[in-house]
């Protein structure tokens, strides 16, 4: 099992961010920290004999938290489960000086890897993005990290108003010097309910049309293959054996819990799968739990197609794709691949080279996943 940890503050708002994020004047820190153990405490009387495999301490901005909360998680997980001798814990961190400060606290606290948003590395987009750090303070914060933890990553955003791809080209070699094993790469979506969403519609700016933006993902996958770092995922690149393991429970439809404002979990429990949902306002997240134990909404049961569709469409994200096995056991859908998917447009997509059906796996060429969010709904039987 996996456990994510949801920490919902950040010292600004990016304004493209549609996370549960969250600017506040003060926080109480024992309050919270009280908060996420009594959380633990609520799910492990209903969680017997798990063993967690990662923690994915996720926001917002948790490098802002005090790492003795973080301590305090951590510890509370170990006391209530057993914990792999090799878990992995991620902490995503801004690369502002004040968190780099705090990072050898939280590698003490038991952090044993680390996922910095750099977002860009030239200040210009950085600050058209909104972002509250330097690319110098972000080389240095990747700098800090290789030193200090046992891996790192960095999150870099792609295709930004005005970028061409030479200078993208040009940007991810500056990348090169500074990524060891894992890199994750999105290309700039515009979400409804942001800053960016309104200045865009007005006109503002712009970004790169669909077939510009499928050329930037196309030269994305190249140079990164040429550096030795291909996708395992839609956007997300490793040399073999550095995945995120944590990322790798989502994408394989395995179980994990979601604490905190807004987080979600996907569970088996007595045979059945549910899908669980926190409240998402910090304050009524924050009374609930220190009230009654948790501010989970009602387990949510979900049916044989609900959860074929969700391992299908999970699995669909990696570069290896799903196996029929493992999409069927994982769902608990057996003969699900014939009940659900239209066998004619399975056979039309491979024609068209978007999807890879060979050795009874399924599995999205490069094509493909540029036409993910269109082809997986074809694929499926009403
Ligand atoms: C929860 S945020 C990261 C945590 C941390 N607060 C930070 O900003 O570095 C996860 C990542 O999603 C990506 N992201 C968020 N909104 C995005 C958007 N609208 N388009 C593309 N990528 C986005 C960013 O790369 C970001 O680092
Ligand atoms: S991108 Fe990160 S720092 Fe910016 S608002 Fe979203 S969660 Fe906070």
């Amino acid at each position: 099992m996996g456990v994510y940890i949801h920490w919902p503050f950040c010292l600004s708002k990016c304004p493209y961010c549609d996370f549960n994020s969250h600017v506040r004047a003060s926080i109480d820190q024992d309050d919270w920290q009280a908060a996420y153990v009594r959380a633990i405490e609520e799910y492990a009387a209903k969680l017997p004999g798990r063993i967690v495999q990662s923690i994915f301490f996720g926001g917002g901005t948790p490098s802002l938290m005090p790492p003795q909360t973080a301590e305090a998680i951590i510890y509370a997980i170990q006391k209530n489960w057993r914990v792999s001798n090799d878990v992995e814990i991620t902490l995503e961190a801004n690369p502002t000086s004040v968190e780099i400060e705090k990072f050898k606290d939280f590698r003490s606290a038991g952090v044993n890897r680390v996922s910095l948003g750099v977002q860009a590395l030239n200040d210009k987009d950085l600050k058209f993005l909104g972002r509250e750090h330097s690319a110098v303070e972000a080389t240095r914060a990747i700098d800090t990290a290789r030193t200090v933890f046992d891996r790192y990553s960095f999150d870099l955003i792609y295709a930004r108003p005005e970028q061409d791809l030479k200078s993208w080209e040009r940007e991810l070699g500056d990348a090169q010097q500074h990524f060891d094993g894992h890199l994750s790469l999105y290309q700039l979506t515009i979400e409804r309910n942001t800053p960016f969403y309104m200045s865009h519609a007005q006109g503002e700016f712009s970004i790169p049309d669909q077939d510009l933006g499928a050329d930037f993902y196309n030269l994305t996958q190249d140079v990164m293959e040429g550096f030795g770092l291909p996708a395992y995922e839609v956007s997300n690149h490793a040399k073999p054996g550095a995945e995120s393991q944590h990322n790798m429970t989502y994408w394989r439809y395995g179980d994990y819990i979601g604490v905190g404002p807004g987080a979600h979990g996907r569970l088996r429990m007595n045979g059945q799968k549910y899908a669980t949902r926190e409240h998402q306002s910090p304050e009524i997240w924050l009374k609930n739990t220190l009230d009654c134990g948790g501010a989970a909404h009602p387990f949510e049961a979900l049916d044989e197609r609900s959860r074929f569709v969700e391992a299908l469409m999970m699995g669909l994200r990696l570069r290896g794709g799903v196996s029929v096995e493992d999409l069927e056991r994982s769902s608990g859908a057996a003969g699900g691949v014939d009940r659900y998917l239209h066998q004619d447009k399975l056979k039309e997509a491979r024609t068209q080279g978007w999807i890879e059906a060979k050795q009874d796996r399924l599995s999205l060429s490069r094509e493909g996943w540029l036409r993910m969010n269109a082809l997986i709904p074809y694929l499926l039987k009403d």
